[in-house]
């Protein structure tokens, strides 16, 4: 028994929850957060800064970049220098924010797909276009296609790459021959690279990932990585992140882009809860992995045991199951609405990934080991009236 629970369910019906505004009878498993309350040390933080009662423009201070820097540092073994960081209101802000800086209209940025969705509408919303390299699956095992993502390099169309390391859907921690291979191609064409580090604290527990700017002076220069302390610790609602530029030129493109767009500034609460979180957040951050993937255990096992009809992709980052239901025939959208209507069970189709997701289903297992097997058995009664 841990310190922390994640046993006992927390209603989120009527809580203006995104995952949660669905029918009755309906199991959300779909948008990335978790069922989980955060962690006590941060809704300690968070009740401080409440009682003041004052929430006139926040600044940030010291703290707040020593709270990056230190996790960073014992955490990921990245040395961050303090100017390097810079706030921002989200991931997906910077990502939109970047692509239109970076890129004049109607530029290439690549993605190895299948990879999350709103990738696609920072790319197309700000005037550019994806550049799909897929990822290559084989034995359940997703890896980087070098030979086609050079070629997608070479192409002087594309000036930017937005990697997502660890990798959302599929799950996959990058390895640092991966990285420093990116890192290589980038600098040979012209890339910038982006990578998107969200994930990075939700590891299997022993592993850790690696920080794309850690892995080589190349890979430091020529990147930009966007890392956040809202989807380890469920506070996405909060709206906090920081961008990290190492480069000072490409730093002051992105610091300008941010501030153009007007989400370089925090709330009251962005400071608060990612102090708490990386300097007070460590116990239950380590515990929760253990839960999670506890879950993701169970899963595999029920569905191996239960629905042999269809795959789970074994994953070492994420709360996020990448199931392969190639076996079924049936397209994604078909089969997760089939699902829905029948079971009440709601995932996300993998074709919302790009086309490479067609024969995928995603689920979210940060839930309660209740909501688990409600979802598991849905599941399976779902796959078995398709
Ligand atoms: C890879 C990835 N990047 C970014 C985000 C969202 O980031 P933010 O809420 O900070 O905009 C998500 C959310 O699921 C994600 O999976």
């Amino acid at each position: 028994m841990g310190k922390y629970d994640f046993d006992t369910p927390v209603n989120r019906r009527g809580t203006d929850s995104l995952k949660w505004d669905v029918a009755e009878n309906e199991l959300p498993m779909w948008v990335a957060d978790m069922d989980f309350q955060t962690a006590p040390e941060i809704r300690n933080a968070i009740a401080d800064r409440l009682a003041h009662g004052v929430f006139g423009y926040a600044d940030l201070t010291p703290e707040w970049y020593a709270a990056y820097q230190n996790w960073w540092d014992k955490r990921h073994g990245l040395k961050i220098e303090k100017e390097w960081l810079i706030f921002s209101t989200g991931v997906i802000p910077s990502l939109s924010s970047i692509v239109r800086k970076l890129t004049t209209p109607n530029e290439k940025v690549i993605i190895q797909t299948p990879v999350y969705n709103i990738f696609f509408n920072s790319i197309v919303n700000n005037g550019c276009r994806p550049l799909e390299s897929p990822l290559h699956y084989e034995n359940g095992e997703y890896s980087m296609d070098f030979e086609d993502l050079e070629k997608k390099m070479a192409d002087p169309q594309a000036s930017l790459m937005i990697l997502c390391n660890p990798h959302n859907p599929v799950g996959k921690i990058w390895d640092k021959d991966s990285l420093a291979k990116v890192g290589e191609l980038a600098k040979k064409y012209g890339v910038t690279v982006v990578s998107d580090e969200i994930h990075c604290d939700i590891t299997v527990p022993g592993k850790s990932y690696i920080p794309f700017a850690s892995v080589s002076d190349t890979c430091k220069d020529i990147s930009i990585t966007c890392i956040a302390p809202t989807k380890a610790f469920n506070i996405a609602g909060m709206q906090t992140s920081a961008v990290v530029v190492p480069n000072p030129f490409l730093r002051h493109k992105v610091w300008r882009a941010l501030n153009t767009d007007e989400v370089a500034e925090p709330n009251s609460f962005a400071q608060v809860v990612t102090e708490a979180a990386f300097n007070e957040g460590g116990e239950w951050l380590d515990e929760m992995r253990e839960y999670v993937f506890d879950n993701r255990r169970i899963a595999e096992e029920f569905i191996a045991k239960e629905i042999p009809s269809i795959k789970a992709v074994s994953g070492e980052a994420t709360y996020l199951m990448w199931l392969d239901i190639s076996g079924l025939g049936k397209s994604s959208d078909e089969v997760a609405k089939a699902i829905r209507k029948e079971t009440g069970l709601y995932v996300t189709e993998g074709l919302e990934y790009g086309e490479t997701g067609r024969y995928f289903l995603r689920m979210n297992v940060a839930c309660t080991k209740e909501t688990l097997k409600d979802g598991l058995n849905r599941l399976k009664e779902g796959v078995l009236k398709l």
